[in-house]
């Protein structure tokens, strides 16, 4: 093994994310507590981690021990405006504490407005399949933003659009529950309506904004790379999944298959990409999945899966991702990546050799500015509960208890150096050392 060590660029910003409805804890005027109350996830989301009871502060002076420089949470839109008609002042209070804390702990505070959760009253009145929703949402967005920006100027306006659509309208694992492509569409177009207000209002009230989408990047290979119609289905997925948010962001034009609707209000509405990605597989053409685009999903045969299965530990779609961020010209910010792992047996390499392939992207001269590893503290994770646990340090949802995993020490001394180093493989994931750092 070479001994060596990769630097990323001075002032890289280094964190983890979080969101409202998996964090809080008692986050009862959602569309996700009544989900839960319907039996629709694993288990119920309780307490979370309680950060409403005031646990943000032990979490972030993790976060701030451990070397973090910045941390991306979610503010919940159901607690600052619980009615139609009523704004919360309390709850934007506690949102500027959070800030606060966060200044007082120097790190640097992005905060995402929408993170798939909605108050009941919008969801009553049909949430994003309603074209009323994005200027409700601007109205929020002004609120809080307004309440909120003497201690950020980062902003995420919707985390992963591409997600939210499909798990709630195609797939029906997210309420409301549906599968109709229609409507999916529809959902879609105000959801690009809804970011293209808010990234007005934002910059009405801010004007050093910086504003983006929390995209969900997934990698998608032709099972046979030879065959047309598998070349031809990777392509479809590709560009329904992936592209149509941040080409509708870019041009003001939303494309879906055989679906085209001008919105030109949305044009050029991005200061930076947020990317998401956790996972990449191979597609191949089936007539028997006509929902999905004609796609059946494999990870490769030979994948390092994750402990539910959720995720392949595929980096080189991580270098990707960041690629094909490139190609929309702004500054790139990874808002989330991370693995689920209760024994943290995978992590470790899972983390060292994403941050492998984040370093070679700065050398590539894309514009990456900053890493958000999910997740802080395991946290509920939407329909799959308390199954999934992606935090660097473990939680004991019966007792609050935290423990810190290993990998929280290997992101620490990435942290804390600015740095990846063979040392560090070695100590922490030496399975990988020929691999990361071959001779
Ligand atoms: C992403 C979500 C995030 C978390 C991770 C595991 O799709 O944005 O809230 O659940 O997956």
């Amino acid at each position: 093994m070479a001994k060596a060590k990769i630097q990323f660029p001075r002032g890289f910003l280094w964190g983890t994310a979080t969101a409202s409805h998996q964090v809080e804890g008692n986050n009862k005027n959602n569309n996700w507590h009544a989900w839960e109350e319907a039996g629709k996830t694993a288990d119920k989301s309780g307490l979370a981690c309680d950060w409403w009871g005031g646990r943000w502060r032990e979490d972030l002076d993790r976060a701030a021990e451990t070397g973090q420089n910045a941390h991306r949470f979610s503010v919940a839109w159901s607690r600052i405006q619980p009615e139609k008609n009523r704004w919360d002042e309390g709850a934007l209070n506690r949102y500027r504490d959070i800030l606060r804390g966060l200044r007082e702990r120097n790190m640097t505070a992005m905060v995402t407005l929408h993170h798939f959760s909605n108050p009941l009253w919008l969801e009553d009145m049909g949430a994003w399949e309603n074209d009323e929703t994005p200027q409700l949402f601007a109205d929020f967005v002004r609120k809080t933003v307004s309440a909120l920006k003497e201690y950020t100027n980062l902003w995420v306006t919707i985390n992963e659009p591409n997600v939210y659509t499909y798990s709630a309208y195609i797939d029906g694992v997210f309420p409301p529950g549906k599968k109709d492509l229609n409507i999916a569409f529809e959902v879609m177009v105000n959801l690009v309506r809804g970011h293209a207000l808010a990234y007005k209002v934002i910059h009405e009230i801010q004007h050093e904004a910086r504003v983006g989408i929390a995209h969900n990047y997934y990698s998608i290979k032709p099972k046979n790379a030879y065959s047309p119609l598998d070349k031809w289905v990777t392509k479809a997925q590709s560009n329904a999944y992936n592209n149509f948010f941040p080409k509708a962001a870019t041009d003001g034009v939303a494309k879906f298959l055989w679906k085209k609707v001008k919105v030109p209000e949305a044009e050029n509405t991005q200061d930076f990409m947020g990317v998401n990605y956790y996972t990449r597989d191979q597609v191949s053409f089936s007539l028997s999945m006509a929902g999905k685009l004609f796609g059946k999903r494999y990870f490769p045969e030979d994948a390092d899966l994750s402990e539910t299965g959720m995720i392949a530990n595929e980096p080189e779609g991580f270098f990707e991702a960041m690629r094909w961020a490139s190609g929309f010209g702004k500054d790139i910010i990874v808002t989330e990546n991370g693995v689920e792992d209760s024994t943290d047996e995978m992590r470790p390499r899972y983390l060292a050799e994403h941050i492998m392939q984040l370093w070679r992207a700065t050398n590539f001269g894309w514009r990456v500015k900053g890493y958000f590893h999910w997740s802080l503290v395991d946290n509920f994770e939407w329909e799959r509960g308390w199954t999934q646990r992606f935090g660097l340090w473990e939680l004991d949802i019966e007792t609050q208890k935290r423990k810190k995993r290993k990998s929280a020490e290997l992101y620490e001394e990435i942290c804390k150096t600015n740095s990846l180093s063979s040392k560090m493989i070695e100590e922490y994931c030496p399975e990988i050392t020929e691999k990361l750092f071959p001779d």
